[in-house]
């Protein structure tokens, strides 16, 4: 196959991917880290292959035999609940001769029979079962014959993730800073569990534009005018616009958080969740503050969190819980698949309005997903016209940084520097 020549292509410069300028407070990104699918190959292996991943969520399996496939870091996998109750995870391909072992996205199963010779394995990966065993010799030994685990797995309040780089630091330590903003986000919501379903969808943009996006304050009122517009129209009051902080939590995570005008189902009522839950919301309101204290209470309640965890997981902890992961299927495209979490013991007409209040905003067919999908599709293409090589992030560097500034994004852009061109952070 001959390549074909493509003028606009933006070649990666011999200089550094990504600049920063303290001094005249600048801070810049080359825009073949978007467009080079050299760089896309380098991400995956150095990006993907060395940092902790999110693969799902504890709840997402409650009992033994319990699964869920899907991809992780591009990589075919499958997470299951053993009979011992832990959770293993497994590259989702057979030993004997490859072939996909686990075909559905989520089930229940005692043992996993590949389709193609039919060996079977249990739920900790041990072959249990193979045809006509008698025709291989003494000498072969079926125990080596298991599936293979993933390098590293472990979980974080029910937040499962695994890393394929056996020599990674814990998942803790990893963490860093966002540990406590999860611990948040769980605490406030009690008996957490995955909702079933997912949205999925996909974005001809690179997958970086979105890890930007989730944590850009900038966008929101330019971008989803139509969506503030719908709230005042409902009653809720905007007045004071939207105020917060955005940080660097380490590692490359990041976090807004800022306070919330419109309603939260944890637990701040709005004219947008009705009259019917008026009441349910305030007494979640009086749980919380008896069991964490009026302070963090009021936090859990009033403020917004959208979070990255370095590279691909966000929570968007905002007036719905979101938890959001996308990956690169080539340097211009990313698929995203998002859950919606809410407490296991909700009331059902509070599960009712908080996946209206998730669908409204965030849905694929939502006020802000398509706005969002259009800006990021838009900055893509507007890469390939060439021309200009850089993009600028330098927003709030002579300050400290605000919500609607730019430190979260050249926090993730530092550690995305130092893991792909091994440039100190
Ligand atoms: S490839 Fe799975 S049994 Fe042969
Ligand atoms: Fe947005």
């Amino acid at each position: 196959m001959t390549a074909t020549f493509d003028p606009t292509r933006q070649l990666a410069p011999s200089g550094p991917l990504v600049e920063e300028d303290r001094e005249h407070h600048r801070f810049r990104v080359h825009r073949s880290t978007m467009t080079s699918p050299e760089i896309h190959a380098l991400e995956l292996e150095r990006v993907f292959g060395h940092s902790w991943l999110y693969v799902g969520h504890e709840s997402e399996i409650r009992e033994p035999g319990d699964y869920v496939r899907r991809p992780v870091g591009n990589r075919a996998v499958f997470m299951v609940r053993n009979k011992a109750g832990e959770v293993k995870v497994f590259h989702n391909s057979c030993s004997h001769r490859g072939a996909v072992v686990c075909r559905k996205d989520s089930g229940n199963a005692k043992v996993f029979q590949c389709f193609y010779h039919a060996w079977s394995f249990d739920t900790d990966g041990k072959l249990v079962g193979v045809p006509d065993r008698e025709a291989y010799g003494d000498g072969l030994d079926f125990g080596a014959l298991g599936l293979r685990p993933v390098a590293r797995v472990e979980s974080y309040r029910g937040f499962v993730f695994l890393s394929y780089d056996p020599d990674i630091m814990g998942l803790v330590d990893y963490l860093a800073g966002a540990a406590e903003y999860l611990d948040l986000v769980v605490d406030a919501t009690g008996d957490a569990e995955i909702i079933r379903g997912t949205n999925e969808y996909a974005i001809d943009a690179n997958w970086k534009l979105l890890a930007e996006n989730s944590i850009d304050g900038y966008h929101a009122v330019p971008t989803h005018d139509t969506y503030f517009k719908y709230l005042v129209s409902l009653g809720t009051d905007l007045s004071g616009g939207v105020a917060g902080t955005a940080k660097s939590l380490g590692n490359g995570h990041a976090v807004l958080e800022y306070a919330a005008p419109w309603g939260r189902p944890v637990a701040k009522w709005e004219p947008l969740f009705g009259e019917d839950s008026r009441e349910e919301i305030g007494r979640l309101r009086a749980d919380l503050v008896e069991k964490y204290g009026e302070a963090r209470a009021r936090r859990m309640a009033d403020t917004n969190r959208n979070m990255l965890i370095y590279p691909n997981l966000v929570i968007n902890d905002i007036m719905a819980i979101t938890v959001r992961t996308f990956m690169p299927t080539s340097a211009d495209r990313m698929e995203v698949t998002a859950w919606e979490m809410a407490p296991r013991d909700e009331l059902p007409q509070l599960r009712q309005r908080r996946l209206d209040s998730f669908l409204t905003f965030l849905g694929p067919g939502g006020f802000a997903t398509p706005d969002d999908i259009e800006a990021l599709e838009s900055c893509q293409q507007g890469f390939h016209s060439g021309g200009l090589e850089w993009n600028d992030l330098s927003r709030g560097m002579a300050r400290d940084p605000l919500a609607n500034d730019e430190e979260q994004m050249r926090a993730f852009w530092r550690q995305w520097n130092s893991q792909v061109t091994g440039v100190e952070r």
